[in-house]
């Protein structure tokens, strides 16, 4: 049995359906089901007794105590967390609540339970803390892609209070021998990803022919992998690095935003194409993020080298998936759409 939590967002569901694909052992999934939160993403195991769904919050330490009481998993893997930069510049507030403080609570029930364990199972116990490249903040053009030595400089709410969490990660491994793993990986695109975030918008904007807003000129660089390389790399992690260790996850696949946001755009004029004109006349520049970090990159050759973990999607193969998934998967979408997400709309893009 495992542990994960966050599973009903975009990464973490997309994780459970992986693992539930390929081994039998079971997982339970805690989620507090936020706006970003959607059991829709996990309708294909609806029936599956493997996946034991608890709606409820990381911050609940008495609820967190039962569960690891009860299932007595392997290990945690830890996906729950506020992840758009945009909302933590408006209201970093549930940044900290849940990243750093839901950390916090978590590290202290799963310390909690670890020591009750015996002497064999405490030392394949395994914590795996899933961070983000951006707590190393900012390259420019010519600078080497962010190593697991890089220093961090995050630059917002939401790089920093997931800094915050890496930190505590690391101190509970170093002060208590928690067998901690921490994995930093780069931007992800692919299906049940919330229209917020620049692929997934870009992508329904389009259809809904609304503008493509572009933050800038639109040259900041990202290195994009897709979902499902991710959830590899963390099944290899999982299974066999070293307990305190960090390691970075990237596609090699940087591009500006505006060359995503054309990618798209041909993709749709390819599969989907309008009556008259491309899909390119929909992009508008817009005002900038604030603070908006120019580039990141990821040097992901450690786990390559002593994990032998490599990506199996370029970013042509991963976005034309992507697209597709999106063409046939409308009512999802129309789902999310529905909800919170219109006053989401109307506050950033107004
Ligand atoms: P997401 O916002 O789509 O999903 C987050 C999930 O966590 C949601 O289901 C939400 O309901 C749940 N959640 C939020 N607060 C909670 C709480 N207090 N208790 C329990 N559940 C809670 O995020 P995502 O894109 O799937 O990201 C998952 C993890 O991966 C995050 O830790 C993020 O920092 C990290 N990450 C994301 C990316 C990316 O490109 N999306 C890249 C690198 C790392
Ligand atoms: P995003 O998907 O929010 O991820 P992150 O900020 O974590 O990298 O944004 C990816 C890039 O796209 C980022 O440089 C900001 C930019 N962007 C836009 O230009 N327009 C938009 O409407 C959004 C949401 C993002």
């Amino acid at each position: 049995m495992i542990l994960v939590t966050g599973g009903a967002g975009f990464i973490g569901s997309n994780f459970i359906l992986d693992w539930l694909a390929q081994h039998q052992e079971p997982v339970v999934n805690l989620d507090k089901l936020s706006y970003a939160g959607n059991l829709n993403n996990l309708a294909n195991i609806k029936d599956d007794v493997r996946h034991h769904f608890v709606h409820g919050d990381i911050n609940d330490r008495a609820l967190v105590d039962q569960l690891l009481k009860q299932y007595q998993p392997r290990a945690v893997l830890h996906f729950a967390a506020e992840s758009h930069v945009d909302r933590s510049i408006h209201g970093p507030a549930a940044f900290i609540e849940t990243n750093v403080n839901g950390t916090f609570q978590l590290l202290e029930a799963t310390r909690a339970y670890w020591q009750t364990l015996a002497a064999e199972e405490k030392s394949q116990f395994r914590f795996l803390h899933v961070s983000t490249d951006e707590v190393f903040g900012s390259l420019n053009a010519n600078d080497p892609p962010f190593s697991e030595t890089t220093a961090y400089a995050p630059n917002s709410p939401y790089s920093a209070s997931k800094a915050a969490s890496d930190h505590l990660v690391r101190a509970y491994h170093h002060t208590y021998g928690l067998p901690t793993l921490t994995t930093h990986c780069s931007n992800n695109y692919g299906p049940y990803h919330f229209p917020e975030k620049l692929i997934p918008l870009i992508i329904s904007n389009a259809r809904a022919g609304k503008d493509l807003p572009i933050y800038g000129d639109g040259s900041q660089v990202r290195d994009w992998l897709y979902v499902a390389d991710h959830c590899t790399a963390i099944r290899r992690v999982l299974e066999a690095g070293t307990p305190g260790d960090t390691y970075n996850i990237g596609g090699w696949n940087e591009k500006t935003n505006l060359e995503v946001v054309h990618r798209i755009c041909d993709l749709l004029d390819e599969l989907q194409p309008k009556s008259n004109g491309s899909y390119r006349d929909q992009i508008r520049h817009v005002t900038d993020r604030p603070g908006h970090d120019k580039r990141y990159a990821i040097d992901a050759r450690k786990l390559e080298k002593e994990l032998g973990w490599k990506p199996q999607e370029s970013f042509d193969s991963g976005i034309r998936k992507t697209v597709a998934w999106y063409l046939a998967n409308d009512a999802w979408t129309e789902q999310v759409l529905s909800g919170e997400y219109k006053n989401w709309v109307a506050l950033q893009y107004n």
